[in-house]
């Protein structure tokens, strides 16, 4: 077969290639849920058409070659091949092409990271913190402050997300969102985006930040203008009372501080048997059973108390990982009224 003939193929292969990556919407797959997503997914193709082209040129010219140029029955293995040295117009043209491909790509993600980087005029603000392993999403805005943790509410348009870090390095990453940005100690950083779909999505950890990393996800909501208010005044009117503090019920107080709090790190047996669930159920599912972990009547001897109470000998989980108080004082609060109600498992 002739050098132009396999020249041909490999072009042929490289249109349909080409055409069937063009044609299947990476959306179909990992649905774009923010403006950056459209313009990252169309560099993503771009740059998938030209690695095409040049795995081709590689791989089918070498296959091309070794077949051609194969030692034959009967030749000697001591026999010498042409002796080639050097061929300025090709080395110019395998040159330029890639420079003037690489000048291109540069120009388009510049226009691409330049739309990231911009700070929109009127972007709903949410203050990102994250901890070894938890995310909590504050909205400033918001009065009393609405703080979540594990959950992240956020509207359809134009959002910035603040970005803290209380202890390690952690990566914000929504992978439908297509951006990420670190969150460091001590150093703020911002990401801005407009959120184009509703629907949930899962906030990804994507820095290894320790042994509960693979642990650290959050659900994130992107809501519709209508429901996001309606959301945001039914938090504003649960917090602002301060929530209800006497005849505390398990599953409708309790738990819920549980599974946002403490689940993200004492979930499973191999956290050194720090599973809630092997306590005496306090998570959910098991029943709730006085002992050294919950004593109603005599909270200050029980070790939730300690590790939860205000005054006790690791307020507000300071004993607990780098950057405690994890929790706000009507939940620390809530705990010990619940304890010393007789820690009920209604
Ligand atoms: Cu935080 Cu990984």
């Amino acid at each position: 077969m002739s050098l132009a003939r396999v020249s041909a193929i490999l072009v042929v292969i490289w249109i349909v290639v080409s055409a069937w990556i063009i044609a299947t919407p990476i959306g179909g797959v990992l649905p774009a849920a923010t403006d950056h997503a459209q313009s990252i997914d169309f560099l993503f193709k771009f740059m998938m058409v030209a690695s095409v082209a040049v795995f081709l040129i590689v791989q089918g010219f070498l296959l091309y070659f070794c077949l051609t140029y194969r030692l034959r029955k009967g030749e000697s293995e001591d026999l010498i091949g042409s002796d080639i040295h050097g061929n300025t117009r090709l080395e110019i043209v395998w040159s330029i092409i890639p420079t003037i491909f690489l000048i291109v790509l540069t120009a388009m993600s510049f226009k691409v990271y330049a739309d990231i980087v911009a700070t929109p005029k009127h972007a709903y603000i949410i203050d990102a913190v994250a901890s070894q392993f938890q995310w909590e999403c504050d909205h400033p805005s918001t009065k009393p402050e609405i703080k979540e943790f594990n959950t992240c509410h956020m509207p359809l348009g134009e959002v910035t997300v603040k970005l803290h870090a209380r202890d390690v390095i952690h990566s914000f990453w929504v992978p439908e969102f297509r951006v990420k940005q670190d969150a460091v100690p001590g150093y703020p950083t911002e990401m801005h985006f407009t959120t184009i779909r509703t629907g949930q999505y899962r906030l990804i950890c994507s820095e290894f930040c320790g042994v509960g990393h693979s642990e650290m996800y959050a659900k994130l909501y992107v809501m519709n203008q209508k429901d996001f208010d309606a959301w945001v005044k039914q938090q504003e009117q649960a917090n602002s009372g301060g929530g209800n503090l006497s005849n505390l019920s398990f599953s409708k107080d309790i738990e819920p501080i549980f599974t946002a709090h403490c689940a993200a790190c004492h979930i499973a047996q191999h956290f050194a048997n720090l599973n809630l669930g092997s306590y005496q159920g306090l998570q959910a599912g098991g029943n709730v059973v006085p002992g050294p972990i919950v004593k109603p009547g005599n909270h200050k001897a029980s070790t939730l108390w300690q590790i939860t109470g205000t005054t006790g000998p690791y307020p507000g989980g300071a004993r607990m990982p780098l950057g405690g108080p994890y929790l706000s004082t009507t939940e620390l609060t809530k705990i010990t009224n619940w304890i010393d109600e007789g820690a009920k498992n209604n």
